[in-house]
């Protein structure tokens, strides 16, 4: 198994051949003599959009492996179709120390994500608020901060309790709200991806897609990640995958893809695959 990815988590084909059928942990060898077979100019209109975004990633982050670039493309595209999701996989891009790309990687998702919405400085109340049924991205840098220390989950008591409720539908948080002082559920079901140093808690890391990244070697390049000039580039793919994606929806709620792996690492991954199917058969 690839070290890259959770051990928990089977890592998602380790090809950008996105084959009708990827299968979390399948032989890589026969995946990629499946995709040698697939004549040029084949690939749909979703394949080749996901290898555009795969290159764009990579064009700014070096991930641990190409297993972790292809999870990592395949969970943006999954928050697409959020609304035909059984469960909302985490994205845990942990590292052992500062300066490893994390905080890169969440620039580039979140240029890339259906509704990116950055929680650390919004408050918990404005996050619920924004929790629908068709639900926005949860991005969480420097995590650490927030779990790092009972001080610090203390105060984000609220956020943590969201982001460990919101991997599984109907699971709402009721408050108090509104001039009557009434409880009111909030929607809480919604993708996250969550940056720090080291392991997330235990919970979190449970439900997630886990990427460890590495600080990039002498020999490794990235190009700078540059708002003004880069992000308009990332934003043209979102909205081509928003514009593939969705009308696919309801083919999405129906796939039950064949899970080569049971219980909660089946469920974190099953979306990953729904994508890879999608475009497998577009
Ligand atoms: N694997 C990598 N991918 C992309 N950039 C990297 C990588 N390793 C090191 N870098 C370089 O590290 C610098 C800082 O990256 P970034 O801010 O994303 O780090 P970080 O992991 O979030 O660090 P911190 O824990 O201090 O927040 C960037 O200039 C980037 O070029
Ligand atoms: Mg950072």
């Amino acid at each position: 198994m690839d070290e890259s990815t959770s051990p928990t988590t089977p890592a998602a084909s380790s090809l950008p051949a996105w084959p009708p059928v990827a299968v979390p942990g399948q032989d890589p060898a026969l995946g990629a003599s499946a995709a040698e077979d697939d004549e040029p100019g084949q690939a749909g209109e979703g394949a080749q959009l996901l290898d555009e975004l795969r290159e764009a990633i990579a064009r700014y982050v070096v991930l641990p492996s190409s297993a972790a670039l292809t999870a990592v493309t395949l969970w943006v595209a999954a928050t697409h179709i959020q609304p035909a999701l059984q469960h909302a996989p985490r994205l845990a891009v942990v590292g052992p120390a500062k300066r490893c790309g994390k905080s890169r990687l969440l620039d580039v998702i979140t240029e890339t994500v259906r509704e990116p919405l950055i929680t650390v400085n919004t408050s918990p109340a404005v996050v619920f608020r924004a929790i629908g049924d068709d639900p926005p991205t949860l991005l969480v840098d420097e995590a650490d901060t927030i779990f790092g220390s009972i001080k610090a989950a203390e105060k984000n008591e609220e956020l943590r309790g969201l982001l460990n409720a919101g991997h599984q539908r109907n699971r709402p948080a009721l408050r108090i709200s509104g001039p009557e002082h009434k409880p009111q559920a909030f929607p809480t079901f919604a993708m996250a991806a969550l940056a720090g140093i080291g392991d997330l808690p235990d919970t979190v890391m449970d439900r997630a897609v886990v990427v460890r990244m590495q600080r990039r070697k002498p020999g490794e390049r990235v190009e700078q990640f540059r708002s003004r000039r880069d992000i308009p580039a990332l934003h043209a793919l979102r909205d081509r995958l928003t514009a593939w994606l969705r009308p696919l929806m309801d083919t999405a709620a129906d796939l039950v893809p064949p899970m080569p792996v049971q219980d909660r690492a089946a469920d974190t991954w099953e979306p990953l695959v729904v994508v890879a199917e999608l475009a497998g058969s577009a």
